[in-house]
């Protein structure tokens, strides 16, 4: 397959693109290294610095290589991805996120490409009341951010019902982990997820770190979140993408593991590794006390169920940390 990943400089898309290049597939990469780095970009992937929300340079990267080879799946990593800079930049955030998914698909008409391979996220279900989510359950998204994302899966879907098109949706729970290779990994200015944050505390970047509430309906009282290795999550998109060609068919699938570990439970592998201080904070607005992924779909559809478990997160993200410094 010859595939465009759009934001692969990224946390995500760079481990995809690696995943893809293993399975011996061609990749394009397209990134206006806004959050990417140009070094996580796989050595045997074609790079273009380009922004989605601008046609020229999207219509520049299609021209350029569907002359050669049209693309067989376009796969979409390219979001603002920051709840709370969502809550006050709603614009910019469906500028980049929704605009950005209008273009990409526009020009994928003009070029008459066929597949796309889009990320989405648990923020779309919103307020899971439930703890499990499965992919029929309602979504109500509760933030700018999830608001963008579901937007863009339903432009997605009626695209391709017009245009012929088929389309894979993933939606992600909490993310963690390094590629084997360390060479890519987590890096970003301010890292807001549990297992780097615990890893930094451990390696004493910062004095502790807070666990929001200890008084939920949970079995230790802290929050339940469902946890997926990058390296599993990228290795998903090439089954996907594989599956839109071959099967000509779309499907929208959660990507988790179908269990859940408190954050005590979490801070608590970290501690196996590092001296983590933790301190008990208030609870945050619209934190459910637990969110699981069911990810029946994904095995039944894709033969896809993740291969890590936490404890190679958690030593995976801090032979990444070491390596980049601590950052
Ligand atoms: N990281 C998570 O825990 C998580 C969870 C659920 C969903 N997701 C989704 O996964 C995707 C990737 O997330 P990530 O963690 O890898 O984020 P990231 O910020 O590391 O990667 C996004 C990449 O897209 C690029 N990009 C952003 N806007 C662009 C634009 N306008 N034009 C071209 N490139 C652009 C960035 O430079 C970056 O390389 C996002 O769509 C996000 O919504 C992530």
């Amino acid at each position: 397959m010859k595939v465009l990943v759009i934001g692969g400089a990224g946390y995500i898309g760079s481990h995809t693109v690696y995943e893809l290049i293993r399975a011996g597939h061609e990749v394009v990469v397209m990134d206006n290294l806004s959050t990417g780095y140009k070094e996580f970009v796989h050595k045997n992937a074609k790079f273009y610095l380009g922004d989605i929300t601008n046609k020229e340079d999207l219509t520049r990267v299609f021209k350029e290589e569907c002359d050669i080879k049209p693309f067989d799946v376009v796969m979409h990593f390219a979001a603002k991805l920051i709840v709370p800079e969502s809550v006050k930049q709603p614009l910019e955030y469906y500028h980049n996120n929704v605009e950005g998914v209008r273009l990409m698909l526009e020009v994928m008409t003009e070029f008459h490409i066929k597949n796309v391979v889009f990320s989405s996220t648990a923020a779309v279900y919103g307020d899971s009341k439930k703890g499990i989510c499965e992919e029929d359950d309602p979504c109500d998204p509760i933030n700018p951010y999830g608001a963008s994302k579901y937007a863009s899966e339903n432009m997605i879907k009626w695209v391709c019902n017009a245009y012929d098109m088929h389309y894979c949706i993933f939606r992600y729970f909490n993310v963690a982990g390094a590629d084997a290779s360390l060479e890519i990994g987590l890096k970003k200015d301010v890292l807001t997820h549990l297992i780097p944050v615990a890893i930094q505390a451990g390696l004493k970047i910062r004095d502790h770190m807070d666990i929001f509430g200890d008084d939920y309906d949970t079995k230790d009282g802290t929050c339940i979140r469902d946890y997926i290795h990058v390296s599993d999550l990228a290795y998903a998109h090439v089954l996907g993408a594989e599956y839109l060609v071959k099967n000509k068919k779309s499907l929208l699938v959660n990507l988790g593991s179908n269990e859940g570990y408190s954050v005590k439970e979490v801070v608590d592998v970290v501690r196996k590794y590092l001296p983590v201080d933790y301190r008990i904070a208030p609870r945050r607005d619209g934190d459910p006390a637990k969110l699981i992924a069911s990810n029946k779909k994904a095995r039944e559809l894709l033969g896809w169920s993740p291969k890590y478990k936490l404890e190679d997160m958690v030593k995976s993200d801090l032979a990444f940390r070491k390596k980049i410094n601590n950052k």
